[in-house]
C-alpha cells in the first residue's frame, strides 16, 4: 500500500524528441501505485504510436478529439473530471502557446482546457525556442495561473547543441508531480535536514565511516520541500541523487557538517528553523590523521588514537537556542532508555527510534519501522512503512 495509491495522473504528451521520457515517466507513476491515463497531440502520434502508450499505461489513450465516443465512451470533460493532475511531459513550445492562449484543438489541450485540477509542465525544446520571448512569456502566462513548471536543464540538445530546454530527469517530474499532492503545511519554515554518515580521515586514501545509505534523511528533506518549506539537506557521502526542489550541500566529515549547518543557520531568517539530524554522525575521528598514505609497517598491528567529534545537536543548541531540534535515534539495545536520555541531553523537541539491529529496516533498507518519542515522554509508534511515509509522519509534527 503506497501513499498514492489509486491517485489519479492525467499524462498530456507531445511531439518533442524527448518524447522517450514520458514513457519511462508512466512506469515510475505506476511504480509508485498512480493510475495514468494518455493524452497524445496528433503530432506525437507520429513520433511513438498511441499502442505503446495504452501497454505502458493499461489503459486506452484519448487520440481524437472528434471521436470522443469511442475513448471507453468518456468525454473530455469526464476525462479532466477523472483526473487528479495533469501533467504535460514533454511539452513542446507549441503545446505551451496553445495552453496559454485557450487553444482547445487537440487531446491535450483540450482536456487540459477543461480542467480545473493542479497542472504541471515540463518543457522540452532547443535553447533558442525556450529563451524566445514569446515562449518565455507564455510561460510567464499560466505561471500566473498557476501552472507548475518542472524546469529544463542546461544540457545536450537534440539539435547538437548545448544549451538551457534540456528536459528535466524523469525522477525530478515525478517527485514534482507527487508535491501536488501534499497540503503545504510547513510553508515558511526553513528544515535543515542532515543526511548519510560522515567519513573521519585516517589518512589522505582510509576513513572511519558507517553503513547510513541517506536514505532516510533524503526522503525527509524531499518531503520537506513537498510540504513547502524551504528545505536544505546537508549530506555526507553519499550516491543517492539531490531530492526535487531541495538546496543540497555536501559535507564529508563531522566538522564539515557541524560548520555547514552553522552556516545555513546564519544566512536564515530567524524564525522557525528546525534541524532534523538524521545523518549517522561519527562519533570520533582520528586524533591525528596521517598527511602521508601509512604504509604497511614491519609490525603486525595499527593502533590508532581517536578522539570525540563534537556533539552537533548539542553544539548547535547551545550555540542557537531559538533552533528546533529533531533527533534521530540508531540503538541497538535499551532502545527507549537511551533515546529518552538524549532528547533531554541536546534539548530535542522530539527523537525519532531505529532499531539497527533489525536487517530489514533501518540503515539501507527503503523502509522504516520507527517510534516518535516526545519531549513530554509520549510516544508514537509508525509501523513498517516506506521511508517516504515516515518522513511525511515525522514532518506532521512540526
Ligand atoms: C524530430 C523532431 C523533434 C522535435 N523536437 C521538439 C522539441 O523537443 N520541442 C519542441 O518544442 N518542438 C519540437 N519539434 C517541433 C514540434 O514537433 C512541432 O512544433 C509540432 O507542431 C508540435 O506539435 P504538438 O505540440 O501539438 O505536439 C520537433 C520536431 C521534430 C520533427
Amino acid at each position: 500500500m503506497s501513499m498514492f495509491d489509486g491517485k489519479k495522473i492525467l499524462l498530456g504528451v507531445s511531439a518533442s524528441v524527448s518524447i522517450y521520457k514520458s514513457c519511462e515517466l508512466i512506469r515510475q507513476l505506476r511504480k509508485e501505485g498512480f493510475e495514468v491515463k494518455v493524452a497524445l497531440t496528433k503530432e506525437a502520434q507520429s513520433f511513438i504510436s498511441p499502442l505503446l502508450f495504452e501497454s505502458l499505461s493499461s489503459n486506452k489513450v484519448y487520440t481524437d478529439v472528434l471521436e470522443e465516443n469511442s475513448y471507453m465512451g468518456v468525454s473530455h470533460i469526464e476525462l479532466a473530471k477523472w483526473a487528479d493532475v495533469i501533467a504535460i511531459v514533454p511539452a513542446t513550445a507549441h503545446i505551451i502557446a496553445k495552453l496559454a492562449h485557450g487553444f482547445a484543438d487537440c487531446p491535450v489541450s483540450l482536456a487540459t482546457l477543461a480542467s480545473d485540477k493542479p497542472k504541471i509542465i515540463a518543457p522540452a525544446m532547443n535553447s533558442k525556442m525556450y529563451e524566445n520571448i514569446a515562449t518565455q512569456d507564455n510561460i510567464a502566462l499560466l505561471k500566473k495561473r498557476g501552472f507548475v513548471f518542472v524546469e529544463p536543464m542546461v544540457g545536450e540538445l537534440a539539435c547538437n547543441s548545448v544549451g538551457v530546454g534540456h528536459i528535466a530527469e524523469v525522477e525530478d517530474i515525478k517527485e514534482a508531480i507527487e508535491s501536488l499532492f501534499f497540503e503545504k503545511s510547513l510553508v515558511g519554515k526553513t528544515i535543515i535536514t542532515t543526511a548519510s554518515s560522515t567519513q573521519e580521515e585516517i589518512d589522505p586514501v582510509r576513513y572511519i565511516s558507517n553503513h547510513s545509505s541517506g536514505k532516510m534523511g533524503f526522503a525527509i528533506a524531499q518531503m520537506a520541500f513537498n510540504m513547502g518549506a524551504n528545505s536544505i539537506l546537508i549530506s555526507g557521502p553519499s550516491n543517492l541523487k539531490a531530492p526535487y526542489g531541495v538546496n543540497r550541500i555536501n559535507v564529508k566529515s563531522a566538522l564539515e557538517m557541524l560548520k555547514a549547518i552553522e552556516n545555513q543557520i546564519r544566512l536564515c531568517s530567524k524564525n522557525d528553523i528546525y534541524l532534523i539530524m538524521a545523518a549517522a554522525v561519527s562519533d570520533f575521528k582520528p586524533k591525528q590523521p596521517s598527511a602521508q598514505k601509512i604504509k604497511r609497517q614491519s609490525k603486525d598491528m595499527l593502533i590508532l588514537e581517536l578522539e570525540q567529534n563534537p556533539d552537533i545537536s548539542k553544539s548547535i543548541k547551545e550555540k542557537y537556542p531559538h533552533i528546533k531540534l529533531i533527533g534521530f535515534a540508531a540503538e541497538t539495545n535499551d532502545l527507549i532508555g537511551n533515546a529518552t536520555i538524549k532528547i533531554e541531553k541536546k534539548g530535542l523537541e522530539f527523537i525519532v527510534l531505529n532499531d539497527v539491529s533489525r536487517k530489514d529496516i533501518g540503515f539501507d533498507s527503503p523502509n522504516n519501522e520507527v517510534t516518535i518519542i516526545f519531549k513530554d515522554g509520549k510516544t508514537k509508534n509508525l509501523p513498517l512503512m516506506s521511508k517516504k511515509e515516515v518522513a511525511y509522519n515525522i514532518l506532521k509534527h512540526l
